[in-house]
């Protein structure tokens, strides 16, 4: 009688814990990346941009804040956007949820949006109790000053080196690497950031669950979780983690060889580890339960730069020669966003390239033009997620009994509407899927 009653309540507990989140399967994470803002002519990204995407949206990331290297605060990167009088977007970001109830606003810290040269101050902070009081004591300010729902972290820890490919793909390689941000930084205290690390999780979730703000983990691309995150002990405390499983290979890493950058499954001759998938068992592996882990989906492509030398079959890996050329409203080489990609796949488009879709559903989809021999112009390689590929990775999400998909982010997808005549197809393709 005794053991039926126990189990009765565990029943009616584990429920509660339950309900406690209304979007257990289906979350939709929508990131904005303020900084869009301050792109210029059409490749500005307004609030009212932003707006328009949030009927799809159960949270709203905005991002980035960072952290003071002297006093371990949380600090704004930009504050003519986040608090200047012309824009306080600290203040307007959260006041969507008049028009959207439900929607869940919260802070991101970190991002790779705080500069590569001061990534060691995340480590730092970890180490000392005195240090992650002041990290913790600003975050709860800040989230109540302005009305934030809660925190996300997206700690800027120490990414993995490029590796050499072995097998299939040794041949392509031509060993180029650049120095990232912690360079050639050999982390020699892992043990000591990890523990120290979760317990900054621990404290900063006693100090908001009575204040009942949320805490998301992030985890940027190429940061090797099994070292830094320990996902058992953080699972109580997190809401949920964002996996950003994307930027398996980029022009800036692989700048001789591209690769498709996302996949949910590895191919073949490929390193093992590099995919969504493999990203999603160790969280649920270590402990993690299934609603609370989260797919990242990339509204950017990556491109490079097709020579003379590169295969003229399109077919990935394919030998490239760094970034390809800047779009007209990223502005940035090596990358074009959605809305820019899909603009080149029209029969009529200036610099057209060659949609090559994905019908295993694994790998993701990409585009190219090859180098023209005749006016020996360059080509360039596109990897990217469209509407398919989106919704693949809800498919995969739903089918997994995952938390749902985080897109990263919105100033990346179509925000203007000029491919299919729908503002955000992304985000919506994907939406649909869950
Ligand atoms: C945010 O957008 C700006 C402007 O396009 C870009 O320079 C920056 O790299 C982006 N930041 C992140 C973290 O993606
Ligand atoms: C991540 O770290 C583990 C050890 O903690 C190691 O076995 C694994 O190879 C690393 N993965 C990558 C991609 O470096």
């Amino acid at each position: 009688m005794k053991l039926i009653y126990l189990a009765l309540i565990a029943a009616f507990v584990i429920n509660l814990g339950a309900t406690l989140d209304p979007h257990e399967h289906n979350k939709v994470v929508c990131y904005w990346n303020s900084t869009s803002y301050q792109r210029s002519g059409p490749g500005q990204v307004k609030l009212e941009d932003v707006s328009q995407a949030l009927g799809f949206c159960t949270h709203l990331i905005y991002g980035f804040a960072g952290v003071d290297p002297v006093s371990f605060e949380a600090i704004s990167l930009n504050p003519t956007l986040d608090t200047g009088a012309g824009h306080a977007f600290f203040r307007l970001v959260p006041q969507f949820k008049r028009n959207y109830p439900d929607l869940k606003v919260l802070l991101s810290i970190g991002g790779n949006a705080d500069p590569y040269e001061e990534t060691h101050k995340y480590l730092v902070l970890t180490e000392t109790p005195e240090a992650r009081t002041k990290f913790i004591n600003s975050v709860v300010r800040l989230l109540s000053e302005y009305d934030f729902d809660g925190v996300d972290l997206a700690w800027q820890f120490p990414t993995v080196k490029v590796k050499k490919d072995s097998g299939a793909l040794k041949k392509f390689w031509h060993g180029v690497k650049k120095v990232f941000g912690y360079g050639k930084f050999k982390d020699e205290k892992e043990e000591e950031h990890r523990t120290g690390f979760t317990n900054l999780v621990r404290d900063l979730k006693t100090q908001l669950r009575p204040k009942n703000k949320a805490l998301t983990l992030t985890i940027l691309p190429h940061v090797n979780a099994s070292v830094y995150y320990e996902a058992r002990l953080l699972a109580p405390n997190i809401e949920a983690v964002h996996l950003l499983a994307f930027d398996q290979n980029t022009p800036e890493r692989n700048a001789k060889e591209a690769d498709y950058t996302a996949p949910i499954y590895e191919s073949y001759g490929r390193v093992p580890d590099d995919n969504v998938d493999a990203s999603v068992r160790y969280w649920l592996e270590h402990g993690t339960p299934g609603g609370k882990v989260v797919v990242g989906i990339p509204t950017f492509a990556r491109t490079w730069k097709l020579t003379s030398d590169s295969q003229i079959s399109g077919v990935p890996p394919i030998v490239t020669d760094g970034p390809g050329l800047q779009g007209p409203l990223t502005e940035t080489p090596g990358i074009l966003s959605y809305g820019e990609v899909c603009a080149r796949l029209t029969e009529s488009a200036v610099g057209r390239v060659r949609p090559v879709k994905d019908p295993s559903k694994k790998y993701g989809s990409y585009a190219y033009q090859s180098y023209n021999p005749d006016t020996q112009v360059d080509g360039i390689w596109i990897s990217y997620d469209d509407t398919d590929t989106a919704g693949n990775k809800a498919s995969y999400a739903k089918a997994k009994g995952l938390g749902g998909i985080a897109i990263w982010d919105l100033s990346t997808d179509d925000y203007r509407g000029t491919c299919s005549g729908e503002k955000f197809p992304l985000v919506r393709a994907a939406k649909f899927k869950l």
